[in-house]
């Protein structure tokens, strides 16, 4: 299908696509006129069946996969005739996004598209065959549940046979899951949609899917060793790339060195902190600061002019990030220093900050100050859009990391309460349950988790955790998370009474089966490599969903009605 033609001379050339590429076809005037009329009033994206002699080409195509032959058709039918379509069918087309998902079926044409979604198949069953191989086994759990608490709001269906009652689509199948290590199943897996309520981004859908996993019996070390062994499997078996060991970071490490919980390994500038150093030479800024902190720029001294300094410098104060300012010591090449703060620190001290981050002639140090947790986040954007202005991302490398004991629980100020950093059923560090047991109010802030997140090029690919299997111990987290021993009964009830019948020590993870495919080919919207996704408003452009329903269906389900709706 994808008929399109062209005329030079007695010769008329179409370009037939199909789902493996682009032939083409030659009719000749000389020996068949009226088949040749027949294929000039072939239209863009006409249906066609041809048949003919495979020749090689005299002007061979080496851009195309079927570049070295065409066709020499001796008879041609068109099975459908194609309206002209609204916008190009080519790599660079010229549909924007919303016009390209509501006519997606158009979209999905394109062999770019079409690529991501072989690639995503493939990934699905290269993930079936290790995973299988490895003893577990595909369960599938309901879409009809009651909420499971992952940090989003639930999407919600109401019930007809039980008016004024709703399910919730899951976040995730984390109880059911936990449930099932319970019941004995002890490698489970599932290729899986969750559904969650959440502001979209490039790397966020409403329903998106998971790569979900529970083992029991496990230590941490089990569950790291066998998803680094399916990562690995998954770009031996898809990319034919070998990976090597997945370091290791600490939470904490990352935050110090990078700014983020999910530190982009690709390029270097790890922040180097420098209250120790910046700090007590009257320069109130650094003085009255938490904390001062810089990143090394290598080599752009002479290249980044004041202009490039004050670009940057305004990129930070947009209000999305929210730095005061930025200060910048720049070590020419001719041995000069020039310096923002020139005025409070001497050349002598400025090359002892050289000294510090290892900065030679060439470099530039980038310094941010102020409130500590603001003033990481702030760097690591900076480093970031250093990285991408800099162009320090080599295309094609992939660097994966660990990032291990996550505090338990997160102190949200404005709500007054604690938030559980990963979710309610991780387990704390064991060494850290006597002091969880009785500990008070600030205790609570270091208890460590024992959770872990795959990250991949500065991407979130999945995260998971040791489970809380005691019923007492989840009791405890439930009350330090607000419920009432009455709300805690009512939610989680099956889970915390499954307890009580054997259940075995268990841990997972969840892969976002979305992400792995985007990042795995260095794109960061993971929309083009879901087949029918949702604008950045949740709406399928093409179905025209979410949309009102007649009132009889609300009646009919025990919804009020409201006049004039
Ligand atoms: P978590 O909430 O970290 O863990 O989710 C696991 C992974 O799913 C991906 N992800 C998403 N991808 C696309 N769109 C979204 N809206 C979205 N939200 C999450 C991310 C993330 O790392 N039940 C736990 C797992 C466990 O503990 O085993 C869970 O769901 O890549």
């Amino acid at each position: 299908m994808g008929a399109e033609s062209r005329d030079l001379g007695g010769l008329t050339f179409v370009d037939l696509r199909d789902r493996y590429g682009i032939t083409q076809l030659v009719f000749n005037m000389d020996e068949n006129a009226a088949l040749c009329e027949q294929a000039r009033r072939l239209g863009r994206e006409f249906v066609i069946q041809a048949e003919g002699v495979v020749r090689e080409r005299s002007s061979k195509n080496p851009n195309r996969a079927t570049g070295d032959i065409e066709i020499d058709v001796r008879s041609l039918t068109v099975l459908n005739e194609s309206k002209v379509p609204p916008f190009t069918i080519e790599e660079d087309t010229d549909g924007g996004d919303d016009l390209r998902m509501k006519y997606r079926y158009l979209d999905i044409r394109r062999a770019s598209v079409q690529q991501n979604l072989i690639f995503r198949s493939r990934l699905a069953l290269e993930t079936r065959k290790y995973l299988s191989e490895q003893g577990f086994i595909e369960i599938e759990t309901p879409f009809l549940i009651k909420s499971t608490p992952e940090g989003a709001r639930d999407f919600v269906v109401p019930s007809r046979l039980n008016p004024g009652q709703f399910y919730a689509l899951p976040q995730s199948p984390q109880t059911f899951k936990q449930i099932l290590m319970v019941a004995g199943m002890d490698k489970y897996f599932q290729i899986v949609k969750c559904f969650r309520d959440e502001d979209l981004r490039a790397d966020r859908q409403p329903e998106f899917t998971q790569i979900d996993c529970e083992m029991a019996f496990v230590h941490i070390e089990d569950i790291l060793n066998t998803f680094e062994g399916l990562t690995k499997h998954l770009f031996k078996h898809t990319l034919g790339l070998e990976l090597g060991d997945f370091p290791r970071m600490s939470y904490d490490d990352a935050m110090r060195l990078y700014g983020s919980d999910k530190p982009d390994l690709r390029f270097g500038m790890q922040f180097v902190e420098m209250n120790d150093f910046a700090k007590g030479s009257g320069f109130s800024v650094f003085d009255d600061a938490e904390l001062v902190v810089g990143i090394c720029a290598k080599g752009i001294a002479e290249k980044y002019s004041n202009k490039d300094m004050k670009d940057l410098t305004e990129w930070l104060q947009r209000p999305q990030i929210g730095a005061k300012g930025l200060v910048y010591v720049k070590y020419q090449e001719d041995g000069s220093i020039k310096s923002t703060v020139g005025k409070y620190y001497s050349d002598e001290a400025l090359q002892q900050w050289a000294e510090k981050f290892g900065a030679q002639k060439g470099d530039v140090i980038f310094v941010l100050s102020g409130e500590a947790e603001k003033t990481r986040k702030q760097l690591n954007e900076l480093r970031l859009e250093l990285g991408r202005r800099l162009e320090l991302i080599r295309p094609g490398d992939f660097k994966p990391l660990w990032v291990l004991d996550f505090p338990l629980l997160e102190w949200d100020e404005e709500a007054g309460r604690f938030f559980a950093m990963h979710h309610p059923f991780t387990s704390p560090k064991k060494a850290d349950i006597p002091r969880m047991m009785s500990g008070d109010h600030e205790t609570m802030k270091s208890l460590r988790a024992d959770a872990y997140d795959l990250v991949i090029n500065g991407a979130e690919i999945g995260g998971g955790s040791i489970r809380i299997h005691d019923k007492e111990l989840q009791s405890k987290n439930f009350d330090l998370l607000g419920f009432t021993k009455e709300e805690a009964e009512a939610q989680f009830g099956f889970l915390l009474g499954a307890f009580e019948y054997g259940a075995p020590p268990h841990g997972g993870i969840a892969f976002g089966f979305d992400r792995l495919c985007a990042v795995m080919n260095g794109q960061s919207s993971i929309r083009d490599f879901i087949a029918f996704p949702k604008n950045n408003q949740g709406r399928d452009m093409m179905i025209d969903a979410p949309s009102p329903v007649h009132e009889e269906q609300l009646q009919e389900l025990g919804l009020e009605v409201k006049a004039g709706k």
